[in-house]
């Protein structure tokens, strides 16, 4: 890295940010509050609060949000005239999963072949540690030249949208000039990206009854209407023969126009087996970021242990769909419930419910704070230019904000690079991510307040 005082800075503040970071990641902070302690998300926001505080923050409060959950804001008032930038992280974390999967605990931050692993490492307890670093390198060198608003989200995992309605509600309380939204990745290690696009998502249950109970499948199977098998066919409606999403009515042949994602860097990222295909069609960048994809995330059937010669009378499934930019979550809702409503065969009875939506997000990177990123990028990255990529994932609240505040101008930028494996079994990050990245936002700070100087 340059020497420049604020990578110094940065640089002196590893250790105590590995530290920080082993604190937070200590909370189980699972906002399934059926599975986790709730006691940890309210430790884990108090972690966040405390630090704020700690930092100069005024009014820095828990906010109760519709879901349930509590969302952590906090106010640095910064010089006369200058700019507010809105901090975005959260704090809430996907379950460990298999914990035998894991090389070491998933809430004990252990560094490995120069990475730190634990569940929300990367995704994204690293990022309000991010966000941190970048203040205080700042504080250390001149101050921070803009105001600062820092918001935490509890519950980004669940797509409960709990933070999106009390920001609806409260509509003054997130006014930004400009967002950094700490909550996505670098295209690879060591390249520094924003992240221009965002898919939306749609959650259905569909649950499919046929009989009053399983039946012996002898006595009964080829007549009795088997639950299962209305509920296979049903789900395997939703792909063409190439594995693409076919949802009556929804468009699934749109084109990326921007970086592309050469597919063997995808088939090592996505750790595809030897010799299986990738499904779909099209680039790989028009299939998970132009493009919706459905998964079934889950299905509740009778399980192969203690399996009986039986008819299942009931089965159910869980149904995620991401919707592309450009594309209306509640519409593809509608057009999702329609199409399984519609292909269910034999008249089996079908019950549908819907447990979560968040809306896509496409980026005005010709906003002129991409010009004071990409040189903040430049700085700490030596050199490397800022590269501008898709992300199939969603970060529901980064619409709400586009809709609440449409002059602001948001950028994403974080620590979920290929290598995070975040959502997975032994999730990490990269210390040197952290630190270009945090590095990175500083300079945009000051960047983008000099820009805004009259
Ligand atoms: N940080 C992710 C979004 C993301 C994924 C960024 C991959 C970069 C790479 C975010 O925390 C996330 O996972 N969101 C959920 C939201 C959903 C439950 C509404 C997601 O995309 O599944
Ligand atoms: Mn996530």
């Amino acid at each position: 890295m340059s020497p420049n005082p604020i990578a110094e800075t940065v640089a002196a503040l590893m250790p105590r940010a590995k530290d920080e970071l082993a604190e937070l990641v200590a909370f189980p902070s699972v906002a399934d509050f059926d599975h986790f302690p709730r006691a940890a998300s309210e430790d884990a926001a108090g972690w966040v609060a405390d630090a704020l505080r700690a930092e100069g923050f005024e009014d820095v409060a828990l906010l109760d949000t519709p879901d349930g959950t509590q969302s952590v804001y906090g106010h640095l008032p910064g010089p006369a005239g200058a700019p507010t930038v809105l901090l975005y992280a959260h704090y809430d974390v996907q379950p460990p999963l298999d914990e035998s999967a894991w090389t070491t605990p998933p809430f004990e931050l252990t560094e490995r072949d120069g990475r730190w692993y634990g569940r929300g490492a990367a995704d994204c307890k690293g990022g309000v540690i991010m966000h941190l670093l970048a203040l205080r390198a700042l504080k250390a060198n001149g101050g921070v030249p803009v105001g600062v608003k820092f918001i935490a989200e509890g519950s980004e995992e669940q797509g409960t949208g709990g933070l999106e309605r009390y920001a609806r509600a409260n509509p003054g309380l997130l006014a930004a000039d400009a967002v950094v939204i700490g909550d996505t990745g670098n295209f690879r290690v060591g390249l520094p990206t924003v992240t221009a696009t965002l898919r939306g998502m749609t959650m259905l249950r569909i649950t499919v009854d046929t009989l009053e109970g399983n039946l012996h499948s002898g006595q009964f199977g080829g007549a009795a209407p088997d639950a299962l098998a209305a509920l296979i066919r049903v789900l395997d409606s939703l792909r063409a023969e190439d594995g693409s999403t076919t949802v009556d009515g929804l468009d699934a042949e749109a084109v990326w126009e921007g970086l592309e994602y050469p597919e063997a860097d995808f088939r090592a990222d996505a750790k595809v087996l030897d010799g299986v295909d990738l499904i779909g069609h099209g680039s790989v960048a028009d299939r998970i970021w132009a493009r919706p994809a459905v998964t079934v995330i889950g299905i509740d059937a009778v399980p192969v242990a203690g399996a009986t010669p039986s008819v299942p009378a009931s089965a159910r499934a869980q149904v995620s769909l991401r919707v592309p930019p450009g594309q209306d979550a509640g519409k593809a809702t509608e057009l999702l419930r329609a199409h399984l409503e519609a292909h269910v065969p034999w008249n089996a009875r079908v019950a549908i419910e819907q447990v979560g939506q968040g809306e896509a997000f496409r980026a005005d990177v010709t906003s002129p704070a991409y010009t004071s990123m990409a040189e903040a990028m430049r700085v700490a990255y030596s050199g490397e230019e800022m590269q501008v990529s898709g992300e199939g994932g969603s970060i529901p609240l980064t619409n709400a904000l586009a809709q609440l505040y449409p002059e602001a101008e948001i950028l994403l930028i974080g620590l979920s690079e290929p290598e995070a494996q975040i959502h997975a079994p032994n999730e990490s990050v990269s210390p040197d991510e952290l630190e270009r990245l945090s590095v990175a936002e500083a300079h945009f700070l000051v960047n983008y307040a000099r820009s805004r100087e009259v």
